[in-house]
């Protein structure tokens, strides 16, 4: 919209009488306007259409399409609908004023024209609508500047939002790894003298009975005492016993190592750079901490993971915090089993987690996997488990941050995808597809 300058003004005259013509175009050349002219109606739309007049003088008695006619056409059309137009009358017209201002004219002049009064209309009619457009134009700029303010104000909110899930997430992750990492270290301690002495008490041990065995064969005769108290400590039994009872605290500590090498890899979190790591191990890492919650409870019986391992190369992530994904999936999955309790505690029997991961050589992704056969997620509710703290859960139970910190690890720090397949009441599948660089 291009503003006016009232002294620029462009005025359209439009008359099927010349010496009308003239008479307005003399009293009016003295102003600086330029002057535009039209003898009938039909050319006075297409000039207005064209030229874009600022104020248009219409004859209201015209050969044709008269005056009335005229401006109805001119106020529907877009172009030229704003355009103030003044009926020029005869005194001897039968003008009719209230037909004139409902078909949209802001005023009339009445022949013979009196050149004060014709000025002074069209200053005023032009003040109108300069003002008009003015208003018009800075309530468009202000529009812009409300539409760019507002782009402004929810860019930093997203940008907050942003940064919020990522402190929360550094801290989550932090904190658990931090807890991980603590209980590991102060597992090796123990671990490491039990381990040393086990193997010393072996040894004495067997020294022992090899020394008690050669006693025996020396002084095969022992006194009563002896004999007796052979009998009461069952010291047959007692020396048959020991290889059991030894290698079985060699199994039990065997498996606290691995808990313990197993803590250590999932709580990576001290890794600040991307590095190659093995997937498979990150997540049987993930299913060692969660072994406690896959076993029965008095609701229902034993989750099974099956593992449907592909040939993976080394993916280039942050192991820490794909382990928190991984983590937060499988959860959720345990999370729903415990939810679906049924009357009959064995109508579930078949709780089950397959773990698939798979390499696809073409574009050197991964592909990796965890669909459970548990309640699944109704089609409303899957349409949020995206956003953060959007939970089903009990307040306590659930913060619902899990798949939202998930979703930024996976699609923001790996560049990769997350996505997730349910059907109420058959199961949810997680899919995380991350390219290996
Ligand atoms: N395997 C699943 N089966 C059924 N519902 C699921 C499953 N995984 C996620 N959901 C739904 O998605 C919601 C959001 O999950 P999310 O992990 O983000 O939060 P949360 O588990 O509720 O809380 P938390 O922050 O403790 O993880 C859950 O409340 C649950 O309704
Ligand atoms: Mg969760």
């Amino acid at each position: 919209m291009k503003p006016i300058n009232i002294e620029e003004a462009t005025i359209l005259i439009v008359d099927d009488n010349h010496t009308n013509l003239k008479v307005l175009c003399n009293s009016i050349s003295d102003s600086g306007w330029e002057i535009l002219v039209a003898t009938d109606g039909k050319s006075a739309i297409e000039q207005a259409e064209y030229a874009q007049p600022d104020l248009i003088l219409l004859d209201v008695m015209m050969p044709g399409i008269d005056g009335y006619q005229t401006c109805q056409e001119l106020k529907k059309n877009p172009l030229t609908e704003d355009i103030p137009v003044i009926f020029l009358t005869a005194l001897s017209d039968k003008f009719d004023k209230v037909q004139g201002l409902l078909v949209g004219g802001v005023d009339y002049i009445t022949k013979p024209f009196q050149t004060e009064e014709v000025l002074a209309r069209l200053h005023v009619h032009l003040k109108l609508r300069f003002l008009t457009k003015q208003l018009e134009l800075q309530n468009q700029q202000l529009e812009k500047r409300i539409e760019e303010r507002t782009t402004e104000l929810s860019q930093t909110l997203n940008e907050l939002k942003q940064s919020q899930l990522h402190l929360i997430q550094q801290e989550k992750l932090s904190t658990l790894g931090q807890l991980v990492a603590s209980v590991a270290h102060e597992l090796n301690n123990p671990l490491s003298f039990l381990t040393g002495n086990l193997d010393f008490t072996t040894s004495y041990v067997y020294n022992l009975i090899n020394h008690l065995q050669l006693y025996r064969q020396h002084y095969p005769n022992p006194v009563v005492d002896i004999v007796k108290n052979a009998k009461v400590i069952d010291l047959e039994n007692l020396i048959q016993d020991i290889p059991d009872v030894i290698s079985s605290m060699n199994l039990g500590i065997e498996r606290i190592s691995h808990i313990s090498s197993s803590l250590r890899t999932f709580s990576r979190t001290d890794i600040s750079h991307k590095v190659p790591a093995d997937i498979h191990e990150g997540i049987n890492s993930t299913l060692v901490i969660l072994q406690h919650r896959l076993k029965s409870n008095n609701k229902r019986p034993a989750i099974e993971v099956i593992k449907k391992y592909g040939d993976l190369p080394l993916i280039e992530c942050y192991p820490g915090q794909i382990n928190q994904v991984f983590m937060n999936i499988i959860a959720n999955s345990i999370d729903a089993f415990d939810e679906d309790v049924k009357e009959d505690f064995h109508a579930n029997s078949s709780n089950k987690i397959i773990i698939q991961t798979t390499f696809n050589e073409d574009n050197e992704w991964v592909i990796i996997s965890f669909k459970d056969n548990s309640i699944g997620i109704d089609q409303e509710v899957q349409k949020h488990i995206f956003e953060q703290f959007f939970t089903t859960k009990m307040i306590g139970k659930g913060t619902g941050l899990g798949l939202s910190i998930s979703k930024e690890i996976v699609d923001v720090k790996h560049h990769g995808k997350l996505s997730c397949f349910s059907v109420l009441g058959e199961g949810t599948e997680f899919v995380i597809e991350i390219p290996v660089k």
